[in-house]
């Protein structure tokens, strides 16, 4: 069910997503060549607890982190563990908390120190289809309108457009409908009214758009090996357009 949200609620969400936007600031800064996978969990954790939220990753259908840590060929839900991160890697965040019931979720993806033009490509191309897919986010306008707003950059990028994961709505629970799917056609689909809160994220491979989940049931990788990179912003579609509630 599509649950339909006002400036009170929005406003909950946007002290969630405040948080979020603060704990993927802080990663970013204490992420670093040596830097153990598991410390930034663990420093995630905290924030997220000094500012008097939850972390909704952490038992989320048994999840066993606090926030999604994904290297490399990594595109989604990547564990934190005992690997190091090192110079010229990519790191995919992912993080979500509630304040007070309401859900924010983000994600960034940035490089380790200098990395390759080709890497520094796909993060641009993948943050810049995050903000086309944003910018459709509007009274009126239909999920194929922002699913075709993505793809586009990605395709116009030489890209892989990962289809098996997806968007979502947000508000009292992380995972709410409708699904916000990464292409479609314009003018098709449901249509966004005002009230709205949709999770928009990208996910893009240097190669192909194919992915495999690990024996451990959560990491997903690109099948080829490739760099992947995913940017997510938590939404509110409203009256004068969107809002991300995701920001600092
Ligand atoms: N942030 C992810 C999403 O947008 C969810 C992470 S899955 C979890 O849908 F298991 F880690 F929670
Ligand atoms: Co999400």
């Amino acid at each position: 069910m599509i649950t339909f949200k006002g400036p009170a609620e929005f406003g909950r969400m946007r002290q969630a997503g405040r948080v979020v936007a603060e704990v993927l600031s802080k990663v970013r800064q204490a992420a670093g060549p040596g830097v153990e996978l598991r410390s930034l969990d663990r420093l995630a954790a905290e924030i997220v607890a000094e500012r008097g939220c939850l972390p909704s990753f952490l038992n989320y259908h048994g999840y066993p982190a606090h926030i999604c840590l994904s290297p490399n060929d990594t595109i989604v839900h990547g564990i934190p563990d005992t690997r190091r991160l090192r110079e010229g890697d990519i790191l995919s965040v992912d993080v979500g908390v509630i304040y007070e019931g309401w859900h924010g979720d983000a994600a960034t993806t940035f490089g380790v120190g200098d990395i390759s033009t080709e890497a520094q490509h796909l993060l641009e191309a993948t943050e810049k289809a995050l903000w086309a897919g944003i910018d459709q986010c509007r009274d009126g306008k239909r999920l194929g309108d922002v699913g075709h707003a993505i793809s586009a950059v990605g395709d116009a990028a030489g890209l892989g457009v990962v289809q098996e994961y997806t968007g979502h709505g947000i508000g009292r629970q992380m995972h709410e409908e409708p699904q916000v799917l990464n292409y479609g056609e314009p003018g098709k689909g449901l249509r966004l009214k005002r009230g709205m809160a949709v999770c928009i994220e990208p996910m893009f491979n240097l190669g192909g758009r194919h992915t495999k989940v690990l024996d451990d049931g959560w990491t997903v990788v690109t099948a080829d090996g490739s760099l992947s990179a995913h940017f997510e912003h938590t939404v509110a579609i409203t009256a004068s357009g969107p809002e991300v509630l995701t920001l600092p």
